[in-house]
C-alpha cells in the first residue's frame, strides 16, 4: 500500500494501475468505509482511498475542529482491507491560496441536509470534482447512508460528464441497527442507547409501506412518534421522499425514501431506510 499527500506523487503512482475503484473518506474508518474498500477491491484491479477532512463542506457553528481523526489507525485498517494508494492531502494542496471555484448543485441539493446544511454539498461537490480529477478511477463507490450525498453526486457527475461509474453500497449498522459513523464515538453512554431509536423509525415507516400506507404525513408522523419515544428530542427533520427526485408528494407511488436527521448530545446523525 503506498501513501501519498501530494497530487503530483499521487498522479505519479495512479499511472502504474489500469482500473481502480476509488472510496473517498473524512478518516476514522470503521466497517461501514471497510465494506466499501472491499467491495472496490472485489471489483476492481486496484483500490485508491483518500482520507481527507474537507472543511469547506462544514458550516461555521459545525464540527470541523472536533472531527474525530486517528491517521496511524486509518492506515492500518487499509492495509488489512487491501488499499492499493492512499491519498492523505493536507488542506492547503487541495485549497491552495486563491482558490475561488465552487460547484453548486440545485434540484436533489435542495432540501434536507441541503437546507439544513447550508454550503455542505457545494463543498461535497467541489472536493469530490477535485478528487475525481486526481485519482481519475473507473468506478467510485458511496454509501446509501448518505442517501442524499449519494443523489448529488449521481446528478453532478452526469451534468458534468465525469468517465467514472458511481457505485450505490448499502448500509453498514451496528447490532442494535444504529448506522456507523465516525461521529457515533461522540454519543454520551445514555445518547447511545437512544440512538437505535432512528433505525427503529426507519423500521416502523417501512413496515407501514409494506402494509400499503402510502401518505407521506402518516409515514413521518409514525417516525416522529417512534423517535420521541426513544427519548429524542431535537428532531432536524423525519421526511419521506421519492428516491428519483428527493420531492416530496403527498402520496407516495410504488417507492419511497424516509430520511431522518436528529441530535444526540450534540452529535448530528442521520439515516435512511428505501420504503
Ligand atoms: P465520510 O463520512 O467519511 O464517508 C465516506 C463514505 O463512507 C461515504 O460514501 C459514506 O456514505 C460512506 N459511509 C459512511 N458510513 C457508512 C455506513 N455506516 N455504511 C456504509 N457506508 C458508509 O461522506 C463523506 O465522508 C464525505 O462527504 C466525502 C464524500 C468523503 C467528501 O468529503
Amino acid at each position: 500500500m503506498q501513501v501519498f499527500s501530494t497530487v503530483e506523487d499521487f498522479r505519479k503512482a495512479r499511472t502504474g494501475f489500469a482500473d481502480l475503484g476509488f472510496v473517498p473518506t473524512m478518516g476514522f474508518l470503521h466497517e461501514g468505509h471497510l465494506s466499501l474498500v472491499r467491495r472496490a477491491k472485489a471489483e476492481n484491479g486496484a483500490v485508491a482511498v483518500s482520507i481527507f477532512v474537507n472543511p469547506t463542506q462544514f458550516g461555521p457553528t459545525e464540527d470541523l475542529s472536533s472531527y474525530p481523526r486517528d491517521l496511524e489507525r486509518d492506515l492500518e485498517l487499509l492495509r488489512e482491507a487491501g488499499a492499493d494508494l492512499v491519498f492523505t492531502p493536507d488542506v492547503d494542496v487541495l485549497y491552495p491560496q486563491g482558490f475561488v471555484t465552487k460547484i453548486d448543485v440545485a434540484g436533489v441539493a435542495a432540501e434536507m441536509e441541503g437546507r439544513s446544511r447550508p454550503g455542505h454539498f457545494s463543498g461535497v461537490a467541489t472536493v469530490v470534482t477535485k478528487l475525481f480529477n486526481i485519482v481519475q478511477p473507473q468506478h467510485a463507490y458511496f454509501g446509501q447512508k448518505d442517501a442524499q450525498q449519494c443523489a448529488v453526486v449521481q446528478r453532478f457527475v452526469r451534468d458534468l460528464d465525469i468517465p467514472v461509474r458511481i457505485v450505490v453500497c448499502e448500509t453498514s449498522r451496528e447490532e442494535d441497527g444504529l448506522a456507523r459513523s465516525s461521529r457515533n464515538v461522540r454519543l454520551s453512554a445514555e445518547d447511545r442507547l437512544r440512538a437505535p431509536a432512528l433505525y427503529r423509525a426507519l423500521t416502523k415507516a417501512a413496515e407501514a409501506f409494506q402494509a400499503g400506507e402510502r401518505r407521506t404525513s402518516v409515514l413521518e408522523q409514525i417516525m416522529s412518534e417512534e423517535l420521541h419515544a426513544g427519548g429524542i428530542d431535537v428532531v432536524d427533520y423525519a421526511t419521506v421522499v421519492s428516491p428519483d427526485t428527493f420531492l416530496r408528494p403527498d402520496i407516495l407511488s410504488e417507492k419511497g425514501l424516509a430520511l431522518l436527521a436528529v441530535k444526540c448530545s450534540g452529535v448530528r446523525l442521520i439515516d435512511n431506510m428505501l420504503l
